[in-house]
């Protein structure tokens, strides 16, 4: 009863900002990912008779509090769901998203977790539900079983079988890389629910978010179908705007820029205006994400470390879903 998986974490082209359902991880929207090969988790899951409680060490740490807690509801889900075993578990996870990086761990982590646990139970699972059972770790994380580009479908049943990810274009049919811009002053990151919570709660500009997301989605996989990269690239700046934008209106704000945050915003536009097609996108946190094509690289890196409070730039190419090890 014992598995290693790994998962890489996922970037949201079309982002997820709202629950419909805060202990199910009901999303109020689709949301669209790409999945990252930089960044990824590996987890291996024992589960044994001796254990009196779950274990989980981080990067050969022992985790205690509530990251711990967080792991070991998950655990516990996972033996109500599959019904096999009520033993428990011990997991061990090695994170290569460093965490300066400004991605969250929790996509790859719990996605990695949840792979590495149906295995060593042995439990024969559609995609679908291993997305579905990942959800309730984190809901990003669902998105992380699949490789390439990938939907997450909000469903609209009220238990939340029919909310789940589903691949929209694989790895492998088109290389679109993507520069984490690390900044020198990052906030540590909070955790998302609360801020997500506030934005749906208060925001006046919460409704006009959610009447823009189905046409954002629509041409958004329409530029992913016929790779095309300005229709991609400029659609998911657009939404990544729209998102924060509501996010500011929320009452008291939520704001995750900082000053280099809107420096790399701002050459970002600038090399799009000398004829360089890239895009940036930002989640729950002041680093950036650009977008670009291979032929690009090196002017993309070389202007992005010009930039004054870039610390690092790590380049990705698209990243495959879940691997057994
Ligand atoms: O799944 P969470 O709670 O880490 O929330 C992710 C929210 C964003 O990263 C801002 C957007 C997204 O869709 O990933």
């Amino acid at each position: 009863m014992k598995a290693t998986a790994k998962a890489h974490t996922n970037i949201a082209l079309i982002k997820y900002w709202g629950k419909r359902d805060d202990s199910l991880i009901l999303p109020m929207n689709n949301s669209l990912s790409l999945t990252l090969d930089g960044f990824y988790t590996t987890t291996t899951v024992a589960f044994r008779e001796e254990l009196s409680q779950d274990t989980f060490f981080l990067n050969e740490q022992a985790v205690t509090g509530s990251q711990y807690q967080r792991v070991a509801a998950f655990l516990d889900h996972i033996r109500n769901e599959t019904a096999v075993t009520n033993l428990n578990a011990e997991v061990h996870s090695i994170n290569h998203v460093p965490t300066a990086a400004g991605f969250a761990s929790s996509a790859s982590g719990f996605a990695a977790l949840a792979a590495a646990a149906i295995k060593a139970l042995d439990v024969p699972m559609s995609d679908e539900d291993l997305s579905r059972i990942t959800r309730q770790g984190s809901g990003s994380a669902c998105r992380s079983i699949h490789g390439g580009f990938v939907e997450w479908v909000k469903g609209t049943k009220t238990d939340g079988s029919d909310s789940y990810a589903v691949q929209v274009q694989a790895a492998d049919q088109w290389d679109v890389r993507v520069a984490a811009v690390v900044l020198t002053e990052t906030a540590k990151k909070i955790s998302s629910r609360e801020r997500m919570k506030r934005t749906v709660a208060t925001s006046p500009f919460y409704p006009g978010w959610m009447d823009s997301i189905p046409h954002d989605l629509e041409q958004i996989k329409d530029g992913i179908e016929h790779h095309d990269f300005e229709k991609v690239g400029s659609i998911a700046e657009a939404n990544c705007l729209k998102m924060h934008a509501t996010m500011l209106g929320a009452a008291p704000p939520v704001m995750y820029w900082n000053d280099a945050t809107v420096r790399v915003m701002r050459e970002v536009q600038a090399m799009r205006e000398r004829g360089v097609p890239v895009f940036f996108t930002i989640d729950a946190g002041p680093n950036v994400k650009v977008l670009y094509l291979p032929d690009d690289e090196a002017i993309v890196e070389k202007a992005l470390h010009q930039i004054p409070g870039v610390q690092d730039v790590t380049l990705s190419r698209p990243g495959q879903g879940i691997t057994y090890l």
